[in-house]
């Protein structure tokens, strides 16, 4: 296990000689300068001992910010002003020196009068645009702070660990209102048209956590069960479309006060839908910020999928308010026990609220297989990183803090039972309430609770990159129970043999087992190399299946008679849990990709399993298959024909069954199925007459009247569209592109940009690209253009990957200044479609000769992936499948 100094050791911080425990900041922007005045009191206590060095000197986090003067009080009244500030842009920092020493063992008030820019980036102190309903050009100001961007609006200590109290005041124009973490405690006018606001003291948190907003907007409001006041904002006119979140927001803090024994802490929760936002949502205490289309839902016309999306990040930013805010982890290299706790608790609390989601269910596909997809590449990382420079946590905010994160609770949920990991958390959260912890805590937490080894089981999954692939070596089948020899070792997606140092590699696996009789009571914690487990059997013919509801972030590789069991198993239904049956499909897929482990020819035979299959969470992991399968073979043109006439046939009878048409009494799964199979016949069938009618006729009569939701529903739009592009020209692009214009609603734009790139001709996809960077698509919108077009097929990969080549000097002065994460999917949806050797060649090189320090850690994900579905055609092409009597012995 991980000790504490080399943990430690190599953190670039702050000294902590002065300690900030309180902060006092007043704002004053200039909405037409996009300027603002700082004046912050920062209140610290300074320790007993200080270098000579250090005797007269402040250090603190800034960036972009100038500074007018300096000077600190001390406890008696004295003030000392600087002399000298220093800037220092890399480090960003700035540090004022004194002409007289600083008082040890005692405490300071550090007043610092600055000035900053207002900026357009999503980050810091930013303003974002909108138009009214009246087509007049609005301002929001507001903040976005989480990793380190705290420092673009005050100076401070940015650092997770530095907690301490803020009292905020903004002087703003009267007519507008404003926001923060805590309630308004004080109004005053200034002069004519603007007002002092105060707001409460917060409670000692970390200063990515501040946050504030400035704007006109609508709101609606509700209180909790235990009292909360929630209130959720969106821009003026759109009221009603926040009524979801907010049914959302009351349900998910009674859920989460009911299940942490810890009542949430604050006075209000606000949460505010911000025109310009670089992520999906921002779990600022009291005041969680939102992207348009992540918290808006317009009753007459949103999708199920929309709902669901909305609903499970509400109840992500919500247990951060616990996970994260009241309990913080002492510095980044933990930043998944922020996220991948929330990814877990979003499922919880949004089961709780609409079980008919069946998020637990969605969870494999959604959580446990994309953590698996990044998790079998090299260039991943350990879910515990270590982070010497900040910065460099910008670079994991991804699948391995998210949604590996999330999968290892779940784990430990399964293997400790519902009482016992409540429990814990429960004492947790108490014990460590406006503290910090590190991951350890977390552990121990549960050991206490259920004397189980905790921390030396969870060591093997988040102190070690990659996962298990669990092998069955040998199996002896009786008449009531069969005894399987299994082995573990390192998973690798691309089948390359294991690095030297990766050999000796070991999880904890606990062994989770089911048959035709349900999952197995007893489970065996399998520690070594190798296991032999006993399953009981109800007869001699019985199927069994390992990982039993897909608990466990690992795949597994059976013999061929065990697959041949599951695979009837399947086909008879009789193996009953959605989870399982598309776990068993997702682990084969990657285990041909992964060469030495199953053939080509069985995936196909294990897929034509699923031809009666009509589960949605099933069908989401068999678009997966699909889709991945398509993409690859669409560079061999013999199998590719073959291979399509096979997706057909899967595709076509279910599609026959949810049909195109909405029904009042769909559930809410029907509703996202029927979005997937449209969008498998825009990928396999959208050459078929009928196929190309039924779409022409839906999308040109929604166009023509966009009040008739019936006749195109939200849920299979873009799918729709595309399928109507595809086989349109210039008169059906611009008829899909003038949309844009016409709504008001950012899902429908985003609805839109989805759909262009499927326009067939080269000439429409290159102007979708220009339209992108006119200055016309907010910055956060157009990675989902520049997808839509390299999604497209063959060509479209082509031309978004050159159109990057060509503009990418425009992209980033663009993007440059931003979140990280938006030039990541700039870059991934610009040349991350492509599956080969190649190309992946071609891409590495462009990036060596144009460094993106801040995305390399994806790049490097992008073309290993690459790399693999490279390999991955080679095998495909060496197999059966490029035999067409493969193809009709099926
Ligand atoms: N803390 C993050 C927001 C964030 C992401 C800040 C990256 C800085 C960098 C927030 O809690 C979050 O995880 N948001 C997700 C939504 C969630 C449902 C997965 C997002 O923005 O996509
Ligand atoms: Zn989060």
């Amino acid at each position: 296990m991980l000790d504490k100094s080399s943990k430690v050791a190599g953190r670039v911080l702050l000294p902590d000689y002065v300690k900030p425990e309180r902060y006092d900041l007043k704002v004053t922007p200039d909405l037409i300068a996009y300027t603002f005045d700082g004046l912050v009191s920062i209140k610290m206590t300074t320790k007993d001992s200080f270098s000579d060095e250090e005797s007269n000197k402040i250090t603190l986090h800034a960036k972009e910010l100038m500074f007018r003067s300096a000077k600190f009080q001390t406890e008696d009244g004295k003030i000392v002003a600087a002399d000298e500030i220093h800037v220092n842009m890399k480090a960003t920092t700035v540090t004022f020196i004194f002409s007289d020493s600083i008082p040890q063992s005692s405490s300071i008030t550090l007043v610092i009068d600055f000035v900053g820019c207002l900026n357009n980036q999503m980050a810091g102190f930013y303003r974002s645009h909108y138009t009214d309903k009246n087509g007049n050009d609005k301002i929001v100001a507001s903040t976005q702070f989480e990793a380190l961007d705290a420092r673009r609006a005050f100076p401070c200590v940015d650092e997770p660990a530095a907690k301490a109290t803020f009292l905020l005041t903004l002087v703003v124009p009267a007519d507008l209102e404003c926001m923060s973490n805590m309630p308004e405690s004080k109004r005053v006018t200034v002069n004519d048209n603007k007002v002092e606001v105060s707001f409460l003291e917060s409670p000692k948190m970390s200063s990515y956590l501040l946050a504030w907003c400035i704007g006109e907007f609508d709101y609606v409001q509700a209180q909790t069960a235990s009292g909360v006041l929630i209130k959720v904002y969106a821009p003026r006119g759109k009221a009603a479309s926040c009524q979801y979140a907010l049914d959302c927001g009351v349900k998910a803090l009674d859920s989460f006060n009911d299940f942490f024994g810890v009542n949430y802490p604050l006075p209000k929760l606000d949460m505010v839908a911000i025109p310009e936002f670089a992520a999906g949502a921002m779990e600022n205490w009291g005041l969680i910020t939102y992207r348009l289309v992540d918290m808006l839902i317009d009753p007459a016309t949103a999708s199920n999928s929309q709902k669901q999306r909305v609903c499970t990040v509400v109840c992500h930013e919500i247990a951060h308010q616990w996970f994260g805010n009241l309990v913080t982890m002492t510095w980044w290299d933990d930043l998944w026990l922020n996220e991948g706790f929330a990814s877990w608790a979003e499922n919880y609390a949004a089961h709780e609220a609409f079980p008919d989601y069946q998020m637990w269910e969605q969870f494999v596909v959604d959580h446990l297989s994309r953590a698996l997809k990044l998790d079998g590449l090299l260039s991943s990382h350990p879910i515990q990183v270590p982070i010497h420079h900040a910065e460099e946590v910008e670079q994991v905010f991804d699948a391995i803090s998210y949604c590996k994160g999330g999968s290892v609770v779940r784990m430990i949920k399964a293997v400790l039972g519902m009482e016992n990991f409540r429990k814990g958390l429960g004492n947790y959260m108490k014990k460590y309430a406006y503290g910090n912890t590190e991951t350890l805590d977390l552990w121990q937490a549960w050991e206490e609770v259920s004397g189980m080894p905790v921390s030396e089981m969870m060591a093997s999954w988040t102190e070690q990159m990659g996962f298990p692939l669990l092998k069955v070596l040998k199996e002896d089948w009786q008449d009531d129970k069969v005894v399987l020899e299994l082995e573990q070792s390192w998973f690798l997606a691309d089948g390359s043999d294991t690095p030297d140092d990766g050999k000796d590699k070991l999880w904890t696996i606990p062994i989770l087992t089911c048959t035709s009789a349900g999952t197995q009571e007893d489970m065996v914690l399998m520690r070594e190399k190798t296991a032999s487990v006993t399953i009981p059997l109800r007869s001699k013919d019985d199927w069994v299946k390992l990982n039993a509801g897909q608990e466990v972030p690992m795949r597994v590789q059976y013999s061929e008679e065990m697959l041949s069991r599951l695979s009837k198993a399947v086909r008879t239904k009789e193996m009953k849990s959605s989870a399982d049956r598309v776990g068993l499909i997702i682990d084969a897929y990657a285990l041909v990709k992964a060469n030495q482990m199953m053939s080509p020819e069985s995936l196909i035979r294990l897929l034509s399993g699923y031809k009666d299959e009509e589960d949605c969470v099933v069908w989401q992991g068999l678009s997966d298959v699909l889709g991945g399968l398509e993409m690859v073979l669409s560079e061999d043109e013999k199998i590719f024909v073959n291979y399509q006439d096979f997706a057909r046939s899967l595709v076509l009878p279910l599609v026959e069954k949810v049909g195109w048409e909405a029904k009042k009494d769909d559930a809410h799964l029907t509703s996202i199925l029927r979005g997937i199979m449209v969008s498998l016949l825009c990928t396999f069938c959208s050459d078929d007459i009928s196929v190309k009618q039924e779409a022409k006729r839906r999308s040109e009569a929604f166009l023509e009247d966009p009040t008739n939701v019936s006749v195109l529903p939200t849920d299979i739009k873009v799918p729709v569209f595309q399928i109507f592009l595809k086989s349109g020209g210039e008169k059906e692009y611009d008829a899909v592109k003038a949309y844009y214009y016409k709504t008001n609603d950012n899902a429908e734009r985003k609805t839109v940009l989805n759909s262009l790139g499927s326009a067939e001709d080269e000439k429409l996809k290159v102007a979708t690209l220009d339209w992108t960077t006119s200055g016309e698509i907010k910055l956060q919108d157009f990675f989902y253009a520049i997808g839509s077009v390299s999604r497209s097929g063959k060509k479209g990969r082509v031309i978004s990957w050159k159109y990057f080549q060509d503009h990418h000097q425009r992209l980033k002065e663009m993007l440059g200044n931003s979140n990280p994460s938006l030039m990541d999917a700039v870059i991934v949806m610009s040349a991350g479609s492509f599956c080969s050797l190649e190309k992946a060649e071609e891409i590495t090189k462009f990036f060596k000769d144009h460094p993106y320090p801040k995305n390399e850690r994806k790049i490097a994900q992008m073309t290993e992936n690459m790399r693999a579905n490279g390999k991955f055609l080679t095998i495909l092409q060496a197999s059966d499948l490029s035999k067409p009597e493969f193809w009709s012995s099926l």
